[in-house]
């Protein structure tokens, strides 16, 4: 099976940091899910969707597969249930992607809002690839002080997207559009920044004015090392 540049894009981000779990939100046919589980065989991959016929699906794939890392859960992502072993703090990643922003948004704070006050609280790491509302996405991940580990564009099938990794163990600020992911000498990138642009240059609030004058002002200094 060949993922989508976008999808292909989340499995690479997947590879900097070992993890016990790794949740496949919104897992749809489970594509990604499923590379996952190959690339990370001593990791446990849960598939994650709120419509029952897809989970069942997918689910009668994995009992065909030679591979046993996997867990299948019928639930909104909201309200995921992340376990700890008694006294070993295991290390989360959630992936959410191919959902909008504001509802993205809604499953971040809910998930880390149940879990960041346990006394055995896990270690968690996201990783976002929302359609469309990044500025919520953004602003959210500022406020719950969830840390950059790494953003990057991906145009994928004429349409671009962020992929975010964040960590509650990073203190990195999540800028509101994007510090570490531009390349200006990357004429793809250069288009992306004009879409955001044109986008707030029609809104007349100040928040639009504001990210408007953000992408204005990113320079050389934000680009990719
Ligand atoms: C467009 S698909 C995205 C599939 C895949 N993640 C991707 O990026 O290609 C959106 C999926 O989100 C699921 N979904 C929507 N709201 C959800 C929720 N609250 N909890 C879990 N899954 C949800 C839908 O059932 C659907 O399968």
């Amino acid at each position: 099976m060949k993922l989508s540049k976008r999808l292909t894009a989340i499995v690479k981000a997947t590879e900097l940091t070992p993890y016990d779990h790794i949740w496949d939100c919104c897992c749809d046919h489970g594509y990604l899910g499923q590379q996952l589980m190959l690339q990370h065989p001593n990791s446990q991959i849960h598939f994650v969707d709120v419509v029952p016929h897809l989970i069942e699906q997918v689910e009668a794939q994995l009992i065909t597969s030679s591979l046993s890392n996997w867990q299948c859960h019928c639930l909104d992502a909201a309200d995921i249930e992340l376990t700890n072993l008694a006294g070993k703090n295991q290390k989360h990643l959630i992936i959410i992607a191919g959902v909008g922003g504001d509802l993205l948004m809604d499953m971040v704070k809910a998930i880390y809002n149940e879990h960041s006050d346990r006394p055995n609280k896990p270690d968690l790491d996201f990783i976002l690839c929302p359609v469309r509302q990044l500025h919520t996405v953004r602003q959210g991940l500022l406020d719950l002080e969830l840390g950059l580990i790494s953003e990057q564009i991906i145009q994928d099938n004429k349409l671009f997207y962020e992929v975010i990794h964040v960590s509650s163990q990073s203190a990195q600020a999540v800028s509101l559009v994007g510090n570490h992911m531009w390349n200006f000498s990357n004429s793809d990138h250069q288009t992306y920044r004009q879409i955001m642009m044109d986008h707030y240059q029609k809104q007349p609030n100040s928040l639009a004015k504001k990210l408007l004058s953000l992408y204005q002002a990113l320079t050389e200094s934000d680009q990719l090392s």
